[in-house]
């Protein structure tokens, strides 16, 4: 069979399509429009035929070829770990803006999943002290596998912990310079469930599943102060329509500057807040992802 053959039949769409002849058979792009009369060889048929069963199933892409680029670092992912999604970067590029400057931040990531925000800020910020925490034991697997195969031998490691949220935590965990989180938020009967089928439910809707999707972000909420230092910011992503609901939960816990940022699509993603340092408070309520009122 041809590539032009392959392509023609394989009821893919064709940037799909083009990705798994380009992990699967090594054929680019560029060899598909310069050659498509190439014979593609059994074997690699027979991978490329599997590998379009299982996305026509509706499996996410990046757990058919087995990864996926987040902030610019490539993540091993397996149906243990939620998909990492590029409006997460988001939670990353808050930490790297107030941080980067900053000796050793204490960094903590709540419900790290792949690791993907955790071991981004761990090799972005080469002196951080960086913590994760998920509930799930696979997908702590999963994180620990991309720490071993991303961060460089001689820097710290990450502290990796499963536990429900802060209870994660052991007594001598410091207080963190800035907590982020992108925690389940997808409503009991969000619309979208069926089409996420392949991802772990205790990452979208979580433990206790509930109409408002907020169960946890609420909690997280509520116990952040006790394990912020003082000015310590709390970042948190959110559903497009929870915006309003978590700058109100962060307000109503005392915390300061609380304010919303948009992802890259303008669409609201981040809640953020500090704890109260005595200094003067920002009036913003709305900000998008490089920092500019909107
Ligand atoms: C939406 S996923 C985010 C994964 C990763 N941070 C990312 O952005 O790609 C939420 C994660 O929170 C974890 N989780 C759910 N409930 C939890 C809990 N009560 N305590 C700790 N982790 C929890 C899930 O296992 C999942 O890995």
């Amino acid at each position: 069979m041809t590539l032009r053959d392959w392509l023609a039949g394989c009821a893919l769409a064709r940037v799909d399509a083009l990705a798994l002849l380009r992990e699967l058979a090594g054929v680019d792009h560029a060899t598909v429009l310069a050659h498509p009369q190439r014979v593609l060889d059994a074997a690699a048929r027979a991978r490329l035929d599997a590998a379009a069963a299982r996305l026509r199933g509706g499996e996410p892409l990046a757990y058919v070829l087995g990864w996926r680029e987040f902030h610019g670092l490539r993540f091993q992912v397996d149906p243990a770990v939620l998909v990492p999604r590029p409006e997460t970067e988001l939670l990353v590029d808050f930490v790297l803006q107030r941080f980067a400057g900053n000796d050793a931040p204490a960094l903590l990531d709540l419900g790290t999943g792949s690791g993907a925000v955790a071991l981004s800020l761990a090799c972005a910020l080469p002196r951080a002290q960086v913590w994760a925490v998920d509930a799930s034991e696979a997908a702590l697997r999963v994180a620990r596998a991309n720490a071993r195969a991303l961060l460089p031998p001689a820097r710290a490691p990450l502290r990796l912990l499963r536990g429900d949220w802060f209870a994660a935590l052991p007594d001598d965990a410091p207080r963190f310079d800035c907590i982020v989180a992108n925690p389940p938020y997808v409503a009991a009967g969000d619309p979208h469930l069926p089409a996420l089928r392949h991802e772990p439910r205790l990452a979208l809707v979580g433990a206790e599943p509930s109409a408002d999707g907020l169960t946890d972000l609420r909690r997280i909420v509520r116990d952040a102060p006790a394990h912020l230092r003082r000015g310590g910011w709390l970042a948190l992503e959110h559903g497009h329509d929870q915006a309003r609901a978590v700058r109100t939960l962060l307000a109503a816990r005392g915390l300061r500057d609380v304010h919303t940022l948009k992802d890259l699509a303008g669409i609201a993603r981040v809640g953020a807040a500090r704890l109260d340092d005595g200094a003067i408070s920002l009036n913003n309520t709305v900000r998008n992802g490089l920092g500019r009122t909107s």
